[in-house]
């Protein structure tokens, strides 16, 4: 399945070094055989996706044995169908995919299948007829964290009338269905909790903010925001602040990955819980690629353990080794 990266550069300096009479040169990572992967990459929408593509880099380095050819699709799927076509055509070793949204794979994983290349998912889930156009999926249980979130809601306020501000990420990605069932399961069974704004902030800060800005703007009574991430959640804070308003006294935020920011925020009372939702699967999607390689069968789904945080027991110590 490897790749050769072309000698012929490294054997011509060679050939130099040794008609002057000079050492052998040490053999730099380009002249070994390196797999190439081609990772397509959802965008850098967040400072979650940004921790999520260091990771990545840094895991299919060439130390490691891997050339990695990295595409940033801006949150927009025809850029990563686009992106694999491309992978296909260079005949790339392994496709990485972290897919913008669950549907609308099937064409073009199964040219990837066609080509015979080996298609790994991270990060979110895809809908596709036959499961085995992918070879195996890495990611978070969404709909989990959409739980945890909502437990937490119940414990510290029952049934208590609550007037929920929802800001979703971008929609048809699993992250934002997940998150989002989560919360429906909640208003279900919690009549008193009424939902009072739902819409996509596609998971930027920017869009948080003009969202919650419009919010405050038309008046909108509300005590709980649900902001499907963290970058959403800063959007939403300076909105509330600029407002005159207090994120975390006059209305609870509750956010989600987690990110070292973000924490901190717990610990100034802004941010009420924050569930964690890791994006560090560069070492993961390196140990899988290492199993195919050995020509192992890596498990087809694996499920990445998560936790989440409020102000009970967080401290600094626990924020600064988390790594994001
Ligand atoms: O799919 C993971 C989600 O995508 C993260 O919660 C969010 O920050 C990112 O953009």
């Amino acid at each position: 399945m490897k790749k050769y990266v072309p000698l012929l550069p490294l054997l011509l300096a060679c050939l130099l070094l040794c008609a002057c009479g000079g050492p052998a040169p040490v053999q730099e990572p380009e002249a070994r055989d390196l797999a190439v992967v081609g990772f397509s990459q959802v965008g850098a929408e967040s400072d979650w996706r940004n921790a999520n593509t260091r990771s990545m880099q840094q895991a299919l380095s060439a130390a490691n044995g891997y050339r990695l050819i990295f595409d940033d699709a801006q949150q927009k799927q025809d850029r990563q169908i686009t992106a694999i076509r491309n992978f296909i055509n260079l005949g790339v070793d392994y496709i990485v995919l972290a897919p913008n949204t669950e549907t609308g794979w099937d064409t073009v994983l199964a040219e990837a299948r066609a080509a015979g290349i080996p298609v790994i998912l991270v990060d979110r889930m895809i809908e596709v007829e036959d499961t085995d156009l992918f070879t195996c999926w890495i990611g978070s249980d969404f709909r989990k964290e959409g739980d945890t979130a909502v437990r937490w809601l119940e414990e510290h306020y029952g049934d208590a009338p609550l007037r929920i501000v929802h800001l979703q990420g971008n929609i048809g990605s699993s992250a934002q269905i997940g998150r989002t069932e989560g919360l429906d399961a909640g208003l279900a069974r919690h009549p008193a909790w009424q939902l009072v704004f739902r819409g996509s902030g596609d998971f930027t800060q920017a869009k948080g903010q003009e969202v919650m800005e419009a919010l405050i703007r038309d008046h909108t009574d509300f005590n709980v925001i649900y902001c499907e991430n963290d970058n959403m959640a800063y959007g939403v804070i300076d909105a509330l602040k600029m407002a005159g308003l207090r994120p975390g006294e006059d209305a609870a935020i509750i956010s989600f990955d987690a990110n070292s920011t973000a924490l901190r925020m717990i610990l100034d009372g802004t941010i009420s819980l924050d569930v964690e939702c890791n994006p560090l699967h560069g070492p993961r999607v390196l140990s899988i690629i290492e199993q195919l390689q050995r020509g192992e069968t890596p498990p087809k789904f694996t499920y990445v353990e998560e936790t989440s945080f409020d102000a009970g027991g967080l401290t600094e110590e626990i924020i600064g080794v988390r790594g994001y």
